[in-house]
């Protein structure tokens, strides 16, 4: 489902979406800094078209194709949340936030070819239309304009640009290779998680409170904030996989689960397993029906059947619960990690932030 917004009004949405409207800012002053947040939001995206606008006419269309379908916009907005404990939207604020964005959207290509995903922000993925190969290179162009647009920045975006680039391909290739004989299965999907989203979102932050200026022993708040937002994140996401509501959730039930990919319900299930007989039937139904063997997955009326079984009994099931509340427990210790900021609309709205990450249900 394309929205039909227009991209420079969207960050009034987005920001209301975030729970930034009038009913958690109630005094003039507050309404005044959510207005700047919007305000921002509305700067990102018309710079966002720009940056991702290409001389070729095939890229021209790849290249926007994702942004163009939706988003949530998180990074840019905690971008801005944190940019306001210094000077607010500076040029250079602005421009980090379109960088993390464009950095996203180009994992997103790649990462839609990696797990086979049919659908990505209610729109068929970049793959399905054009093949994988143009879907790769998209994403290649994309953190090309990223890596331009960073250049501007200095070279201290520069560096972390690289070190959070460094940390997302890491943990995509620990989430392909899975876990070590030594390791503990859910210690390394974390780890994943972390590396994978933690690290942009964290990123995004950081660059807030340093292209505004924000006192230096901010960083590290907002930066364990952000690592920690994004584990909860993750974890919601395993949530949403098992959705009922594919128009909610603009993504196809199970993808993951079919994929093969370890979500933390899988990863308790599999734990619970070896002391649990129902644990231990559900899993292994999953195991024969659903998960991928040797050939790619399959799409007869069967398998489709399968999958859909397994999602509802997978969610219904005790192991989703405590996913949840493992994701809530991230979000807490995200919010605890804000303690060193002052008190005032930045702590606040990135307090309400963290809940509605937690909440979220596409
Ligand atoms: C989505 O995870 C994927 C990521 C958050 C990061 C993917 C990282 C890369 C592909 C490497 C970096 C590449 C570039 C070009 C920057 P998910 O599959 O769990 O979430 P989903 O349900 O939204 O697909
Ligand atoms: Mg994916």
């Amino acid at each position: 489902m394309k929205s039909s917004i227009p991209l420079a009004r969207r960050g009034t949405t987005i920001a209301s979406q975030a729970g930034l409207g009038e009913r958690l800012f109630a005094s003039s002053e507050e309404r005044g800094f959510a207005q700047k947040i919007d305000d921002g939001l509305a700067l990102v995206e018309v710079g966002l078209l720009r940056e991702v606008a290409f001389g070729d006419d095939l890229a021209d269309v790849t290249g926007r194709y994702l942004l163009e379908a939706g988003g949530k916009r998180v990074r840019p907005m905690l971008a801005l949340l944190t940019a306001q404990l210094g000077d607010g939207n500076t040029e250079q604020v602005i421009e980090a936030a379109q960088v993390t964005e464009i950095t996203h959207l180009a994992s997103l290509y790649h990462d839609d070819v990696m797990d086979e995903a049919d659908v990505r922000r209610g729109v068929p993925s970049a793959q399905n239309v054009w093949g994988n190969s143009v879907a790769i290179l998209t994403g290649d162009l994309l953190f090309a304009r990223a890596s331009q647009l960073v250049a501007r920045l200095g070279e201290r975006a520069i560096r972390l640009q690289a070190d959070t680039f460094e940390r997302l391909v890491l943990g995509q290739l620990h989430e392909t290779l899975g876990p070590r004989i030594d390791q503990d299965p859910i210690e390394h999907y974390i780890g994943v998680l972390a590396d994978k989203t933690g690290s942009l979102i964290a990123a995004a932050a950081q660059m807030g409170v340093i292209f505004s200026n924000a006192p230096a022993a901010y960083e590290l708040p907002v930066v364990t904030f952000g690592e920690k937002i994004g584990v909860a994140f993750q974890l919601i996401d395993d949530v949403i996989d098992l959705s009922p509501r594919p128009e909610q959730t603009g993504k196809v039930p199970g993808t993951d689960l079919r994929a093969g990919i370890a979500t933390l319900p899988l990863l308790y299930l599999r734990r619970d397993a070896v002391h649990d007989q129902e644990a231990a039937a559900l899993l292994a139904r999953i195991e024969r029906e659903v998960l991928p063997h040797d050939a790619p997955p399959a799409h007869t009326a069967e398998a489709d059947a399968h999958l859909a079984e397994a999602v509802a009994d997978l969610r219904e099931h005790e192991v989703t619960r405590v996913t949840l509340a493992e994701a809530r427990r991230w979000a807490d210790d995200a919010v605890t990690a804000l303690d060193p900021l002052p008190d005032g609309p930045v702590k606040k709205a990135l307090t309400r932030f963290a809940e509605s990450v937690v909440d979220r249900t596409k």
